[in-house]
């Protein structure tokens, strides 16, 4: 089994918390879901699972053909669902709104600089379409693979919905990738389109993301037959004739209207790369109905909404105004911006910029203006908030809030109870949401009607979904024991393979030794009331701001620069940012010290931001003459991850090949 010592400070202060916060009888009696429809809802799964989705799948899609079979395990793990229905995501999001709520406001979208857009259902609809039939003409068909590298402005999500529309396999790419992270995901997926946009700002600074698509180009080969350029403000960029052509040329002579593809429920919908426990990442390929049916069922249930029939507002949370901050070029951004709340009807606010710009009052300011009612964010935005203005949310109007959320890693209870608290007012429960991107939707979280709230625990799985957790005899854990994450049985929204490389699939996801069940990487426990708390990856991968990233990556990242022999990267513990990334660089020449080291350090950090991105710049970087070593060879992570923090060496190191290096590593 893997190595289970990535548990950070954060999560063993986790592990003595207490605290538990009901929701209010007022809540309570406006849910859509409390304690007895979800015990309900949990006798029904465990009847008959297949029945169980099958109804949903029902109830929640509009299918071209019915599906007659819900689950399918013949060729497992290469599991399917649904897979003889025909229907199409952006049909689901946007056509079948028009007749009831073709007026209602899809999105509100707003740029880096306070301006804001209105866009209804119709209007989003008619973009959507104009694109579709532009990508049409480009000879985009159902499989071809589109990259999208955007801004978050609403053509992000038109982009992505209009690939859809028309059955092309989208892979979009953060923003804040480089070139470099551009051209291997076009490389992998063989994409034939790219649709950029000429800049996109971020706390008041360009980002070109022409321009890195252009250096990513020069990558490629001939693989890219077109560029499709959002021009998101008059700014130049350079346009090859017959390869690039601008967004608004392409769509102005197109029809309003666009007959979508109808596809398999098996037929991908996308693909998106994330990082695993070796250098190259992983193209986490997704379904088209169960990943629909995933995301449109865990938004209801999580925040506690209900498909708009659009009938004269027939309930309150028809008017609920949700806001998910994450950038589509996450998981988080495709669920929950992208495909989810449009399914269910639901207003939305899309922000291009950052929490920090122009002051850390920003979300609190967007929250009064647009009337928020849901707000799901990540622990680490909170965390900086809390430190650069804890009071700044007292000054806003924040009533209209009514449920909070947290995705992406472990929040720590301190951070919770300010969020609670201040940004709550002490009314809103807290949906910690504990999935992935392989899950391709929410997992586990407080059903914020149905059971009271603990500070830093994800809570308890989603009705129809069976997770576990198991020690090293594959034994379910004893309460407070941790052991691995299991996901149990199939479910509707799971990654179905990677792309182009099922055997990597099988190995990462499925391994021999847990029989069949889906292993997720994390570690966890529960305690005696059947709380989940998650305590860290099991294997290499960091959690740095939310973000994933392979200690593997970032290490090829380092070595590919021709000063650089070795190198080791571990994560430590971080206030802020969760985990911080922390390399061990052995040099081809001297090890340097002073001045020459510092100047080194900025020099790698710099190249591993232009390698991978910004996001997995090292926090730290320290030279030594070799890494500590066993007599085999193996490079001993442990030792790195406690000299990493400051930890003293109290294990037996008498065994390492080299001992003395364990001080000059120590040395900062
Ligand atoms: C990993 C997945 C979930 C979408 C965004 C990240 C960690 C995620 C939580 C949570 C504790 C969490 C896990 C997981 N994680 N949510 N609520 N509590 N840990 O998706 O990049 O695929 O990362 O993020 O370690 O395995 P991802």
């Amino acid at each position: 089994m893997t190595s289970n010592s990535n548990h950070s400070d954060s999560h063993t202060s986790v592990l003595h918390e207490t605290r538990s916060f009901p929701p209010s009888a007022e809540f309570v009696a406006n849910t859509e879901v409390n304690a007895d429809v979800f015990a309900q809802l949990n006798r029904e799964a465990a009847l008959d699972l297949d029945a169980f989705w099958c109804k949903r799948a029902r109830d929640l899609i509009t299918w071209e053909k019915p599906f007659t079979k819900g689950l399918d395990e013949s060729n497992a793990p290469f599991f399917q669902w649904f897979a003889d229905g025909t229907l199409n995501v952006s049909y689901n999001c946007l056509d079948r709104h028009l007749a009831t709520r073709a007026d209602k406001t899809a999105l509100i979208a707003e740029l880096d600089d306070g301006t804001v857009e209105h866009i209804s259902y119709q209007q989003l609809y008619e973009r959507v379409c104009r694109l579709a039939n532009g990508l049409r003409s480009l000879g985009v068909q159902a499989g071809d693979r589109v990259v999208i590298y955007m801004p978050m402005v609403a053509n992000a999500v038109v982009a992505m919905q209009a690939c859809a529309r028309i059955g092309a396999i989208h892979s979009v790419v953060f923003g804040g990738f480089s070139s470099k992270s551009v051209a291997e995901r076009i490389i992998d997926a063989e994409a034939k389109v790219v649709i950029t946009s000429n800049v996109g700002y971020r706390g008041g600074k360009t980002v070109e993301l022409k321009k890195t698509v252009d250096e990513a180009l020069t990558q490629t080969g001939s693989l890219i037959e077109h560029v499709v350029v959002f021009a998101r403000d008059d700014s130049q960029t350079n346009m090859q004739a017959g390869r690039d052509i601008w967004w608004h040329e392409l769509t102005a002579k197109q029809e309003a209207n666009c007959q979508p593809a109808w596809v398999s429920a098996e037929h991908p919908l996308f693909i998106l790369y994330t990082s695993g426990s070796t250098g190259k990442p992983k193209g986490v390929q997704h379904s088209t109905g169960g990943y629909l049916l995933g995301a449109v069922q865990s938004y209801l249930w999580t925040f506690d909404s209900t498909m708009d029939s659009g009938t004269a507002s027939k309930h309150h949370k028809a008017n609920d105004v949700f806001w998910c901050t994450a950038d589509v070029g996450w998981v988080t951004g495709h669920s929950y911006v992208a495909y989810g709340p449009l399914a269910a009807g639901a207003t939305q606010v899309m922000f291009e910029g950052i929490p920090t710009y122009p002051d850390a009052s920003r979300f609190w300011q967007m929250i009064e203006k647009h009337k928020v009612t849901i707000f799901y964010t990540a622990p680490t935005a909170i965390r900086s908030l809390i430190k650069l203005g804890a009071d700044l949310p007292k000054r806003y109007d924040l009533s209209s809030l009514r449920i909070l959320g947290s995705v992406g890693e472990p929040i720590n209870p301190e951070a919770w109870i300010w969020y609670h608290d201040v940004v709550g007012g002490g009314r809103c429960p807290i949906v910690d949401t504990w999935w992935q991107t392989e899950t391709g939707t929410q997992m586990m979280t407080p059903l914020p009607g149905a059971m009271a709230c603990k500070p830093g625990s994800c809570a308890q799985p989603l009705p129809g979904l069976s997770i576990n957790i198991v020690d090293e005899t594959m034994q379910t854990a004893a309460p407070r024991e941790s052991g691995t994450l299991v996901i149990e049985r199939p479910f509707p929204s799971m990654v179905r393979t990677l792309w182009r490389d099922p055997e990597r699939f099988k190995t990462a996801y499925f391994p021999e030794e847990f029989g069949g069940r889906y292993v997720a990487g994390d570690s966890a426990m529960r305690d005696e009331d059947g709380y989940f708390w998650i305590l860290g990856r099991i294997d290499d991968v960091l959690n740095v701001s939310g973000h994933r990233l392979g200690t593997m990556e970032i290490e090829s990242a380092l070595v590919a620069n021709h000063l650089v022999a070795e190198a080791a990267v571990v994560g430590r513990p971080d206030a802020l940012t969760g985990e911080a990334v922390v390399a061990f660089v052995i040099l081809k020449g001297a090890r340097p010290t002073g001045d020459d080291a510092a100047e080194m350090v900025k020099v790698l950090k710099a190249f591993v931001a232009q390698e991978i991105g910004a996001i997995a710049r090292p926090a730290e970087i320290r030279f030594a003459d070799g890494l500590p070593k066993t007599r085999s060879g193996k490079i001993m992570r442990r030792l790195l991850r406690s000299i990493a923090r400051g930890d003293a060496i109290t294990s037996d190191i008498s065994t390492l090949e080299n001992p003395a290096i364990i001080q000059q590593l120590q040395e900062k």
